[in-house]
Formats: C-alpha cells, structure tokens, sequence
C-alpha cells in the first residue's frame, strides 16, 4: 500500500482526492453511498455574504460531450452555513473547505473573514471564476489587476490556507496563477467551468435562461489537463487540478502534469462513489509501478 498523504502548503490531506464545489452539496447528502472520512477533502457549494436564489430554471443542460450549468451560486449565506451547515458536518474526518464567492470585494472579504472563526474548516477555495453570476464571480478572475486585488484583501482577513480557484476562460492561465501567487494564495485550483451555451433547434431558443452556461464533465478534460501543465510550471505554490476527471487514470494524468491533488466535481452526479474508486485506482498504480508515494508521480512528465 503506498502512501496517499500529501501536504499543500500546511493543508494536510489523507489522499490526493477532494471533490469539486458545486457537485457535492455540503457532503452529508453524499454520506448513503460513500465514508466521507476516506476522502482527501471536500469543498462544499458556493458560499456568498447574503443568500442567494441563483438563476431562473432552466438553468442544467446536457450535451452530448458534457453538461451545461448555470446555477448561478444558489444558496442560503454565509450566516445560514455557519448556523445550520456547519454544526452538522464539522466532526466529519476530512478537510472541510468552504468554496467563497462574492459581488464585491467586500462581499468576498466579509465572507471569508466569518469562515476563519471557524475551527474545523482549514481552508477555503476563493472562486473568482464562476461564470453563471451577473455581478462579481468570474470578472475578478479574468483579469489580473481584479484577480490581485480580490485575492490581496481576502488574505488580510483570511489566516487559514487561501485557494484560489481560476477561470479557464481567458488568454493567459500562467499570467493569472502567478498573480493569484503573488497576491498571497497558498495554492491555485483550476479549472472552473468553460463558457458555452446549447440552442433548442425545436423552439429556437437557447436551451438555459441565460443562454450562456459553464461547461463541465470528460470533455473539459484536455483543456483542464493543458492549463494544470501551464500553470504547474511557473508557480511554486501548489497546484489542484480539476476538470473531467472521471477515473483513476485520468486523475493520475493530471498529477503527471504537475498537480498535487485533484477535485471530481459532475463525475459525482453519475457515480456518487466515485471518488472513493479513485482513491482505489491511484494506490493500485503507484503500487504496479513500485512508487512508494503519491509524492513520487507529481510533475513527473
Ligand atoms: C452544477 C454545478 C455547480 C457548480 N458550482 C460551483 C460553485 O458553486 N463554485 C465553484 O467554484 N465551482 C462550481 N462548479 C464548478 C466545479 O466545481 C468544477 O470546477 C467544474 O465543474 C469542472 O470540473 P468537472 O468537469 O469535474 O465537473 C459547479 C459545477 C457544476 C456542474
């Protein structure tokens, strides 16, 4: 059996094996089908200062080579997390992180500053990529002087380890996570969704209500799997891949490529336990080709 752990930047995890916001609920709807203690960490729905109601239905579509969401940050606040959420999962013996998103920078720093009270959650992933809000969300993360200073003000009230998810939807990833770096994030996570859309051909009309969505699943993989590689390369803070991954091997090509754990996000939806088979397929590996740590693969090509 080789050994899983891995250390990000003081964020310790059992295994490299997180699951993606947004996919997951708040882990316990998870917790019938899988023992959330096996898994590395999960990062739960996104989380804003006020609640949220989230886009007008329908806002899900399928495509044939992936989905499309446009969810829009649905959710009840950062105080209904704290009083409602959070009792019920905090003993759970996984990293708890809490996925941040915001309007404003104040929202952002607001939020984040109340989930540092918070004992049993070590991290929080800052979502400056999201593509589905009208205001805020994805516009800090497609531009580096927006990007600094989300990220600049956030790490003043933020103590804990700061991740900062990254938008594949711009010119330059690398440009990007050095800025996020640079701005005081402790690791980088990307990607979130791709901007796409899907027309119904019958009615004319675009299939979601705000006729652009992000896209996500098996087909975002290479792209995801090419900006992880990018990014890998010029940071020196930690890399968390994410985007498609639906089996051990393709979560093994994305630590070949440089990352240091891995998020499933829409492969949930399909196979509740498949992070756990995950889990399963990366410690088989590493023992077939006699590597005695998950450490030993990271950036390996
Ligand atoms: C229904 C749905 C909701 C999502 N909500 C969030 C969210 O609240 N915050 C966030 O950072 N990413 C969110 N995402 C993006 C995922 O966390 C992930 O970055 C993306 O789906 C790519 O990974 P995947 O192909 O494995 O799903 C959402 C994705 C989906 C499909």
């Amino acid at each position: 059996m080789a050994d899983l752990s891995i250390n990000i930047n003081g964020l310790q995890l059992k295994n490299p094996v997180l699951t993606a916001s947004g996919t997951f609920g708040y882990g316990i709807e998870f917790q019938d089908f899988i023992d959330l203690s096996a898994l590395g960490g999960f990062i739960v729905k996104g989380t804003t200062l006020k609640h949220r109601e989230g886009n007008p239905y329908p806002r899900m579509a399928e495509t044939p080579s992936g989905m499309l969401n446009a969810v829009g940050l649905q959710n009840k606040g950062v105080d209904y997390f704290i009083e409602h959420i959070y009792p019920e999962i905090q003993a759970i013996k996984s990293n708890i992180l809490v996925n941040v998103s915001g309007s404003t920078v104040a929202d952002y720093v607001m939020t984040a500053e109340k989930i540092n009270e918070l004992e049993n959650i070590p991290a929080i992933e800052l979502n400056i990529s999201c593509p589905n809000v009208k205001e805020g969300g994805m516009a800090f993360g497609t531009s580096c002087a927006s990007a600094r200073e989300v990220i600049k003000e956030v790490r003043k009230a933020y103590k804990k380890h700061l991740m900062v998810k990254l938008s594949p939807n711009v010119t330059n990833i690398q440009e990007i996570a050095l800025t996020a770096e640079e701005a005081g994030a402790d690791s980088v996570s990307l990607i979130n969704t791709l901007m796409g859309m899907a027309i119904d051909t019958k009615s004319r009309k675009p299939v979601l209500s705000t006729v652009t969505g992000g896209l996500s699943g098996p087909c975002v993989k290479p792209v995801a799997l090419r900006m992880v590689w990018q990014v890998a390369k010029v940071v020196k803070i930690p890399v968390v891949g994410l985007g498609g991954i639906t089996s051990a091997n393709d979560a093994i090509e994305f630590l070949l490529a440089g990352a240091s754990a891995i998020q499933i996000g829409t492969a949930n939806f399909i196979d509740p336990a498949i992070t756990l088979k995950v889990i399963r397929g990366i410690n088989e590996y590493l023992d077939q080709n006699g590597f005695k740590s998950v450490k030993d693969i990271i950036g390996l090509i």
